[in-house]
């Protein structure tokens, strides 16, 4: 486990990763832990346009649901009162999403081995990006594309292989710094 302290953003705590590295899990026990909001990106989705994501990006395209994706992230960041926002693993591809999340969030990456999140995630079913090819490889191959993103997006970095949920949590809760701590 690693974590790196690279200074905070703004007032929200935002988790960031690959499919299966445990964000929306870890987002609610931190925000247990710290008597925070708990939101969840794709949940905030879905639930804005009323269909799941699958749907979203079937009828829509990628591009489509990024665009929801987006648009919901903008909402939940223009809150006043911090939250913890797990997000979707595809929230970094685009600049405003990351200038955003820079202004208004600390920004943890949760990051793991493709293994790990290949034994996470299963069969991958839920998620469309899994569902093009065999989960293990398209994650090796996202680790690559996106892991520059994460890395320079992060304010912190838990390294979370061996870890159970509740040892991410602790360690993510440990870690926030002013105003993220109530
Ligand atoms: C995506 C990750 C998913 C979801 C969508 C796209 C991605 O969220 O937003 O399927 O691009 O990595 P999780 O990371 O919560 O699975």
């Amino acid at each position: 486990m690693a974590i790196d302290h690279d200074g905070p953003g703004g007032p929200h705590l935002a988790l960031v990763g690959l499919m299966g590295a445990g964000k929306s899990d870890v987002g609610a026990a931190v925000a247990q832990r710290r008597n925070l909001r708990h939101l969840d990106l794709d949940v905030l989705v879905t639930g804005r346009e009323g269909r799941s994501v699958g749907v979203l990006f079937e009828e829509q395209g990628e591009s489509g649901f990024r665009d929801c994706e987006q648009a919901a992230l903008a909402d939940v960041l223009s809150l006043v009162q911090p939250v913890v926002l797990s997000t979707g693993g595809g929230v970094l591809e685009r600049r405003p999403n990351r200038e955003l999340l820079s202004e208004r969030a600390t920004v943890i990456w949760l990051r793991a081995r493709p293994e790990t999140l290949a034994d996470r995630v299963g069969d991958g079913i839920g998620r469309p990006l899994l569902q093009a090819g065999n989960p293990a490889e398209v994650l090796t191959e996202l680790s690559s594309l996106r892991g520059p993103d994460y890395e320079a997006a992060a304010d912190h970095v838990v390294d979370t292989d061996d870890m159970t949920v509740d040892e991410v949590a602790d360690t993510v809760a440990a870690a926030l710094p002013d105003p993220v701590t109530t």
